[in-house]
Parts: C-alpha cells; structure tokens; sequence
C-alpha cells in the first residue's frame, strides 16, 4: 500500500502515520522527521534546511525531492509506505509521479486532513515530543503521565522550535500558497480522499482505515 497524508501542520499526519505504518507494517516517511534529525546532527543537508524551518518555509524542492527518491527505492518500502508532508509542492508531486512511474509504482490514495486552523494552532502550541522516540503529546488533550516525560520511553519530552504562534501562522500560510493546490491536483487523478479531521485521534483512524481498506 502506497499512501499520501496531506493535511496543513497539526491536521495529525505523523500522529495517523505512526498508526497506520504500525497497522500495515510498512514504513512512515516524514520528510520533517528526516529535515529534524539532520539538523540535531549539523550534517550538510541539516545546515541547508534549518533557517528555512525556522522561518515556517519549505526547504528547497531539490532537497525534498532529493530524500524521497532515495528513500522510496530502500528495501524496507518494498510492501508500501507512507508519505507524511511530501509532496508539498506541485513541482514536489510531479516529480514524485516521474519517479514512481520508473519504477512502475502507483500511489494508492492520498488523503487529505480538513481541521479548523483554529484547532490547528492550539494543536501545535501545545504538542510536546520524545527527543527519543518520537512519540506526541499535548499539554491539555494528550498529556504525558508524568509532565515532560514520555510516558513510552522515560526519554525527555521538547516542544519543536516551529511551534510558536509566530512561525505556526507563517506555516499555515505557506500551506494555503504552495500545498493546498495538491488537492486538486490528486482530485483530477481521482485518488483525493479528504476526511474531516475533527474527533478523537481513535476515531480519525477508524475512518482512515475504512478509506484504504
Ligand atoms: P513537518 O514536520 O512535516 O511539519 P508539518 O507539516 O507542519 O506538520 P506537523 O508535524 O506540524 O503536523 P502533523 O499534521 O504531523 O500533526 P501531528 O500528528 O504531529 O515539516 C516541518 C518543516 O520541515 C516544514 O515547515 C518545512 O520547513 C520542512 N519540510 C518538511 N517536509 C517538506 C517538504 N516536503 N518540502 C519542503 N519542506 C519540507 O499532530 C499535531 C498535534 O495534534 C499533536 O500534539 C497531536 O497529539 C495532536 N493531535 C493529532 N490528532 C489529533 C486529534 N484528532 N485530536 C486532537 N489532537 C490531535
């Protein structure tokens, strides 16, 4: 199974991501996660992402376009994946179509997260997560047992630096720019499924696995 999560930030990708790569045993690939890890380790790539992070813009389609290529052809995506924030760009998604096509591959759906930007921001001004494990929390909706720590791996909880009102609101600016316009660009390849992203993060997984199922 290959799928897309398209959602604006904190629509809850990486959190049905997570679940899903779980459920089907295949791998979740957040172009986020790997820009985030690169950067903790100052490796090249990290040193070219990090100010546009910071700022809430999208790094460079080269760069993005660059880690999905090589990681969708890793053996471990042989049964599926899960694309979680890539393609964000029309030009990131014609390519993504260039590569697969190569590689005789086609993306099964693409759903696409509808939350309240409201919703949004108190979503991501209050997600904490595992420096470890990556797992999430939230202060009010999903909070640790014990505050700060995560409750899976005893590793120290930290708020992302891109979680601050100022940058959140950048973020889901640059989303309605550059992202939004993928739904009509999957619509007319008829694989858009878009699901109210409103309920409990249970119940949204329910109605994700009704959708690819
Ligand atoms: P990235 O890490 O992809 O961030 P994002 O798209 O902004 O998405 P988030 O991770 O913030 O949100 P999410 O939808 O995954 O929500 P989550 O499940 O965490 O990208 C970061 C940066 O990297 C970008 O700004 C850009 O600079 C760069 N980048 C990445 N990919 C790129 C690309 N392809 N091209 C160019 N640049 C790229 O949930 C959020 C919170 O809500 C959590 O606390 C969670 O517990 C809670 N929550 C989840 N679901 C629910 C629910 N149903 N009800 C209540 N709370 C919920």
């Amino acid at each position: 199974m290959r799928l897309i999560l398209l959602g604006p930030p904190g629509a809850g990708k990486g959190t049905q991501a997570k679940m899903l790569a779980e459920k089907f045993s295949i791998p979740q690939i957040s172009t986020g996660d790997i820009l985030r890890k690169a950067v903790n380790l100052d490796s090249e790539l990290g040193r070219q992402a990090k100010a546009y992070m910071g700022d809430g813009q999208l790094v460079p389609d080269e760069i993005a376009i660059e880690l999905i290529r090589e990681k969708i052809k890793e053996e471990d995506c042989a049964q599926g994946f899960i694309l979680d924030g890539f393609p964000r760009t029309i030009v990131q998604a014609e390519k993504l179509g260039e590569t697969l096509k190569e590689m005789k591959l086609e993306i099964d759906a693409v759903i696409d997260f509808e939350v309240d930007p409201h919703e949004l921001i108190v979503r991501l001004t209050g997600r904490r997560s595992c420096s470890n494990c990556g797992a999430m929390f939230h202060d009010e909706t999903r909070p640790p047992a014990t505050a700060g720590v995560c409750d899976h791996c005893g590793h120290e909880l930290y708020q992302r630096p891109d979680d601050n009102k100022e940058t959140i609101l950048k973020r889901l600016e640059v989303y309605d720019s550059e992202t939004m316009p993928l739904k009509e660009f999957y619509r007319k390849r008829g694989n858009l499924k878009t699901l109210e992203g409103r309920g409990t993060v249970d119940e949204i997984f329910s109605q994700v696995c009704a959708l690819v199922s």
